[in-house]
């Protein structure tokens, strides 16, 4: 189990600093916390009052104006509560969305290698529940805390002033309501917690098992899939009976308490009432029970308040820790914007690692003159991707140098390299938009116009027009086959008019007729543009400038094609490998 933390402050004044801005509402609002502390134990104080008064002595004419001042006050005090509430709402409301901004816009600073060592679904809870939390400690657990705090204390004051002997018998039974309430609340906090434990399990058995429904029902996995979730069911659905149990043995619990305590008060104010030398009034019994119950109440409200600001606290700690995480690097203070790109990329050297002491790329060097086309070769995991990672500033290598232009990439910043720098992967993304949204992501000026002229030129303006371009498409889908998504993401790469451009096995998934027909687009892409291809056809690699083998992070071999063939090493041999399989021949 973890440890519970103690408040604390410091965290405490960071969540409200996010409220700054409304420091009027702020004062306002504790301004009426501490009124409505005081309203519910006067109105029990003013019970009393009219009992003791008009009609203990009998003054009819008095009893209707002293009730009418009662209601009065009582209408005065709900007038109050409402706005308690709507104000804390809007309070908390305040805290959510500024820190849900602050924690996506800092997501989105993220370079690549946050979000392989974070999964999307801990973001997601980073922006959601957690920041829920915060909110419900913050328009809950403190307002209600100093409400019912006040209340007690101006309970407990009424009372030593009223009448202090009987107030010794409300302390004598604080102890027991206090410790029954700290039983409750120190299993149900385990239990509960078991409880979430066990729905996150479930949740996270349902978004796999749909995730990969192909795999599930291609794989006949549906009955083992299904044995999993009913045991999972079976396991939260008995802690969601130990909680509930719990609950049924506590709260009777604390209900009986109160009428035994109600019963005691009854004994002896009766008793003081009646006897001659003490001659309390009957409105002060009353009064009594009353201000008792607003004096205890406190110590169940606050003790489920404070299990609300521990959480919020908890969530506060995981959403400061995200956003105190600076980016592991960023473009440093003295990288200038780009211009214009002429397209000259050069390695000196270059050392990567993803890891600390695990290099995937080792001394690499080579040069892409403006214009030409490179085709990386290798297996799978040779380090192809991990080149163009870095040409595209998505990593930074940390030993040699990469240069565009004559100019090391740190130099340059990150947005204006990629303003001018086109990338189609084979985990194409479309976001959720309609087709033209999605072709004028590099370019958001462009027209309707210029997107279908940009398709003609690939000679797919046919094929985008039978679409539509107003076809509203998503990451999943959108009723577009593979190829038409890989189109899609080509002309996308055309319009925005790159000098660099990086095709990483864009052709891979989709069928060879498509290929054919994008290997012409490319062709025409490819003009003029320094182009970098990871490709399995060798018709791409054939006509490359420059053709860069790659084994284990290492350059092994690079010239054209025919020279590497004429070596007779490395690509020679997987150049027959390619021609016995067939794949890869056009
Ligand atoms: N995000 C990553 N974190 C850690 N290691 C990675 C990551 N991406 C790739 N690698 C490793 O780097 C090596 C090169 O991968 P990659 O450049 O993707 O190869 P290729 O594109 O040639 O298939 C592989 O050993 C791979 O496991
Ligand atoms: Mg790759």
């Amino acid at each position: 189990m973890k440890h519970e933390a103690p408040l604390n402050f410091a965290l405490i004044r960071r969540v409200l600093a996010y409220t700054s801005s409304a420091k009027r509402t702020r004062n306002i609002l504790f301004g009426i916390t501490i009124l409505r502390a005081m309203q519910l134990p006067l109105l029990a104080w003013g019970t009393g009052a009219v009992i003791n008064g008009p009609i203990t002595s009998g003054d009819s004419a008095m009893l209707v104006p002293a009730v009418l001042g009662y209601a009065a006050f009582a209408l005065f005090t709900d007038i109050t509560f409402r706005y308690r509430i709507l104000l804390a709402l809007s309070f908390g409301e305040q805290v959510m969305t500024r820190m849900r901004q602050d924690l996506f816009a800092h997501f989105m600073r993220m370079p690549m290698s946050f979000f392989t060592q974070n999964r999307t679904g801990s973001l997601i809870s980073r922006l959601t529940s957690d920041i829920e939390a915060i909110r419900m400690g913050v328009q809950d657990a403190l307002f209600v805390s100093i409400v019912q705090g006040g209340q007690m204390l101006v309970a407990g004051a009424l009372m030593l002033w009223v009448e202090p002997q009987l107030f010794l018998i409300v302390l004598a039974v604080a102890p027991v309501v206090w410790f029954l309430n700290r039983q409750f609340r120190k299993r149900q906090s385990v239990l509960l917690r078991k409880m979430q434990e066990s729905f996150s399990r479930v949740t996270a058995v349902v978004a796999e098992a749909v995730g990969g429904i192909r795999v599930t029902q291609g794989f006949s996995r549906q009955s083992v899939n299904a044995g999993i979730f009913r045991e999972l069911l079976a396991d939260h659905s008995a802690h969601n009976i130990g909680t509930a149990r719990n609950n049924a043995l506590y709260t009777p619990l604390l209900e009986l308490n109160a009428q035994f305590f109600t019963a005691a008060l009854l004994l002896a104010g009766g008793w003081r009432a009646l006897s001659p030398e003490v001659n309390m009034p009957i409105g002060d019994v009353v009064m009594f029970i009353f201000l008792a119950n607003l004096f205890f109440q406190p110590f169940q409200v606050i003790g489920n308040q404070y299990a609300v600001a521990l959480s919020a606290m908890a969530g506060a700690e995981r959403v400061f820790g995200m956003l105190d995480t600076p980016p592991s690097w960023a473009d440093a203070d003295n990288a200038r914007p780009i211009s214009h790109i002429q397209g000259r990329v050069e390695f000196r050297d270059v050392t990567f690692s993803y890891e600390p002491d695990k290099p995937v790329l080792h001394g690499i060097s080579f040069t892409a003159e403006p214009g030409t086309t490179v085709a990386l070769v290798g297996h799978t995991g040779s380090g192809k991707t991990s080149i163009i990672n870095l040409i595209s500033k998505y990593y930074l290598c940390e030993q040699g140098e990469a240069l565009i232009d004559g100019r090391g990439l740190t130099t340059i910043t990150g947005e204006s390299l990629h303003k001018q720098m086109g990338i189609v992967t084979q985990q194409n993304f479309l976001f959720t938009g309609t087709l033209l949204e999605n072709l004028r992501l590099g370019n958001p000026d462009a027209t309707a116009e210029q997107a279908l002229e940009a398709a003609e030129r690939l000679g797919c303006r046919q094929e985008l027009e039978t679409l539509g371009l107003n076809r509203i498409v998503s990451e999943q889908g959108g009723g577009i086959s593979l190829g038409q998504r890989q189109l899609v993401c080509i002309v996308r790469a055309m319009l925005a008019d790159p000098r660099i451009l990086i095709l990483d096995e864009a052709t891979s998934a989709v069928d060879s007729l498509t290929e054919a027909r994008i290997q012409q687009a490319l062709d025409i892409l490819f003009k003029g543009r320094t182009s970098f291809v990871i490709a399995h056809r060798l018709s791409t690699i054939r006509k490359a400038d420059q053709v860069l083998v790659m084994e284990q992070g290492k350059i092994v071999e690079r010239g054209h094609h025919a020279s590497l063939l004429a070596l007779n090493g490395r690509y020679a041999q997987m150049y027959t490998e390619f021609l016995k399989t067939g794949i890869g021949e056009d």
